[in-house]
């Protein structure tokens, strides 16, 4: 498998109209494109006659036409030439999937299972995309590892004078990574503990999950009081899937659920209360690709560095990233 073989997510489906997208995946040029009837397809940015890119061109009908000398192509990569009508001009296509919100590409020749979006019980308070210039690796880790809740991040996380006393379990499969970590919640502004339902001293709750094909983790927050007897109001699930661009930069997506256990309007309020949610979100990550933007050095070897308890997950991910994800052999991996 390689990166292109995974379904993973390329853009949003209330972005794409009429007009083409063009996405980078891997190192590779799409062009994502909506057809007259409503079918999405995708080919390859790179227009087979002189290379124009075809996402600068414009939709006719059900066909992707080139700006440039006007060929067009069917979602399945059938060109047409109009000077040369019997010539072949075939391009690479992709299968494509509208969910969640989102539109989906893989590459033809690979059957990986469609990752699975759990949310029973939750209601959708956002979808959002963001672009991070920082490799994947890099980026993973910063979503997987809480120790910079303390300084970074204002609506979730702990106290940074007590993370000592977070507690944090690791369990890994072949094919995922699950931590669960628990400890006394940051203090939050007013409004928030209001909102929130929660109280100064509250155990904060943070399980998440990475799995690799496509890349991306599902995280689930919520608030107890130290004897586990009462539950904050309010508590999200979050899923962010990583595509990398090239090797310097990365997509992400957002796709956050929220419950609430407000007896008031639809939704427990969330349905009103979803706006403000999705802005912290966004917030949020925001906060975290601030960081991601002042890194002194982007490699993303991890032999050197102090690694705090907190970062036992990097060695595990970034080896199910390379094997899963990227498809590298165990031989190549110990060579890089
Ligand atoms: S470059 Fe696309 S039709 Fe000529
Ligand atoms: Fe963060």
């Amino acid at each position: 498998m390689g990166m292109l073989d995974h379904w993973q997510p390329v853009v949003r489906s209330h972005n794409l109209s009429r007009r083409p997208i063009g996405v980078r995946v891997a190192d590779t040029l799409i062009a994502v494109f909506r057809t007259a009837s409503g079918e999405v397809g995708a080919l390859s940015d790179v227009c087979p006659h002189r290379r124009l890119k075809l996402s600068v061109g414009c939709v006719v009908g059900d066909r992707l036409q080139c700006r440039y000398h006007g060929w067009t192509f069917d979602t399945a990569g059938r060109g047409e030439s109009p000077a040369t009508p019997k010539m072949m001009a075939c391009t690479t296509s992709y299968d494509v999937r509208e969910a969640h919100g989102l539109v989906w590409i893989k590459s033809r020749t690979s059957d990986p299972p469609f990752p699975t979006i759990t949310a029973s019980g939750f209601l959708p308070v956002a979808i959002l995309e963001h672009t991070i210039p920082a490799p994947l690796e890099l980026v993973v880790d910063n979503f997987n590892e809480i120790e910079h809740s303390g300084t970074v991040h204002k609506t979730f996380g702990y106290d940074l004078d007590r993370l000592s006393e977070v507690k944090v379990q690791i369990e890994a499969t072949a094919d995922s990574v699950h931590v669960v970590n628990s400890g006394p919640t940051k203090r939050l502004n007013w409004l928030y503990h209001l909102l929130l339902g929660v109280r100064r001293g509250d155990i904060f709750h943070d399980h998440w999950t990475t799995r690799f094909s496509p890349v991306y983790s599902v995280f689930d927050h919520w608030w107890t009081s130290p004897d586990g007897t009462r539950e904050s109001m309010v508590r999200w699930r979050i899923y962010i899937f990583f595509v990398p661009q090239d090797a310097k930069s990365t997509r992400i997506f957002t796709l956050a659920f929220a419950q609430s256990r407000y007896p008031v309007g639809p939704g427990g309020g969330l349905r009103l209360a979803g706006w403000w949610l999705r802005r912290e979100i966004d917030r949020e990550i925001r906060a975290d690709i601030a960081m991601l933007d002042h890194m002194a050095d982007y490699s993303t070897h991890i032999e050197g560095l102090k690694l705090s308890r907190f970062d036992k997950v990097l060695g595990l991910t970034r080896e199910r990233i390379a094997r899963i994800y990227r498809g590298q052999s165990a031989s190549w991996r110990t060579i890089a």
